[in-house]
């Protein structure tokens, strides 16, 4: 049962301060709009039309969210950008309780997609990763990341970027985008090739494309975790096949909610999903997109399902097991999360 306060109605609050691992985090989708808009100020980049009154990022549906999206990232010109930009980013996380954050890197949008460009990004987005580590205690980790409606051509070139820079930081590869354009199976080649570099994989699926969309990108793309997932919940026999097989799935309710995927945190699957013995992780997305954070998220979930602190405690433990490092950064995660 959860610990409640003297009113019933109200779960006991989640400690904003309760450690937590974020394995789904877009590095441009994190860009708060203030931050944006003082770059496209600088730059003089006319890009009002994406904010609403109040300053917001203002987008109609998921097609329109990823124009907005586009459109924000021209304004990320430059590496000190991305240097300024991880560190902004870092710095909410970390006052969310973040201690690990593994963040989805775009070649496509340093810079206007100048991938030759892509060491001289990956070095400033690393240099801003290590001085947050030292001053606010967050460990980041990159995962590349090729864009699916960019097409399959456009993925090799970005696959072969993480794959030249794979390491102890770049740790993993992945694909977001337009679920809806192109076939996992144009992809096989880009993951094969991150695989081979040692890369350890996912893929966004089973957002806007349904069950089978999740089959073919554990078929095709043979990724260890998928980005949603959710709509696995549509095939009972996929779910426990993904509780068989230990495949992890970076559950993003407050997302999906924003983006009308579902109508509420209560009518969201991540409880289903996790009863049913799938390893589910808890993460933003876009946060400032979707006008949520860590923290937000969990008092939502902890209201609609009731779950206590335990239960994310435990969430986050499977998530540092699932998480793309090196087995000395796991073992430091799991002894701060027991902390
Ligand atoms: N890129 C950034 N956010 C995304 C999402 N929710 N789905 C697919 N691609 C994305
Ligand atoms: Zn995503």
């Amino acid at each position: 049962m959860t610990a409640r306060n003297d009113r019933t109605d109200i779960p006991e609050r989640i400690d904003p301060a309760l450690p937590k691992v974020e394995l789904h985090l877009h590095l441009e989708g994190a860009a708060p709009p203030g931050f944006i808009r003082g770059l496209a100020k600088e730059k003089h980049i006319d890009i009002a039309g994406i904010f609403d009154d109040h300053g917001h990022y203002r987008y109609r549906d998921f097609p329109d969210f990823l124009k907005v999206y586009e459109a924000a990232s021209t304004t990320l010109q430059t590496p000190e950008d991305f240097l300024r930009l991880t560190l902004a980013v870092l710095e909410q996380s970390a006052r969310d309780g973040v201690i690990y954050s593994e963040v989805f890197l775009s070649p496509d949008f340093c810079g206007g997609g100048d991938l030759s460009a892509w060491r001289e990004y990956l070095h400033a987005i690393e240099e801003a990763a290590q001085q947050a580590e030292n001053t606010m205690g967050i460990t980041l980790r990159g995962v590349v990341t090729c864009i699916r409606h960019f097409g399959p051509r456009k993925a090799r070139a970005v696959a072969r970027c993480a794959a030249e820079t794979a390491g102890d930081f770049i740790t993993g590869f992945g694909i977001a985008g337009n679920e809806a354009m192109g076939h996992p199976r144009d992809f096989t080649y880009a993951f094969d090739m991150a695989r081979e570099a040692g890369l350890r994989l996912t893929a966004h699926a089973g957002e806007w494309g349904g069950p089978q969309s999740v089959r073919d990108a554990l078929t095709h793309l043979r990724v260890e975790r998928i980005g949603h997932g959710v709509r696995a919940i549509e095939d009972l026999a996929l779910v426990d096949e993904l509780a068989e097989r230990g495949i992890v799935l970076e559950v993003c309710p407050g997302s999906n909610v924003a983006l009308g995927l579902y109508p509420s945190f209560a009518a969201h699957p991540v409880a289903r999903l996790r009863e049913r013995g799938v390893g589910i992780t808890l993460s933003t997305d876009d946060p400032p997109f979707f006008h949520t954070s860590n923290t937000r998220e969990y008092e939502a979930l902890a209201r609609a399902f009731d779950w206590s602190e335990a239960d994310f405690r435990a969430i986050n433990t499977d998530a540092a097991r699932a998480a793309f490092c090196d087995e000395p950064t796991r073992e430091r995660l799991l002894k701060r999360l027991e902390a």
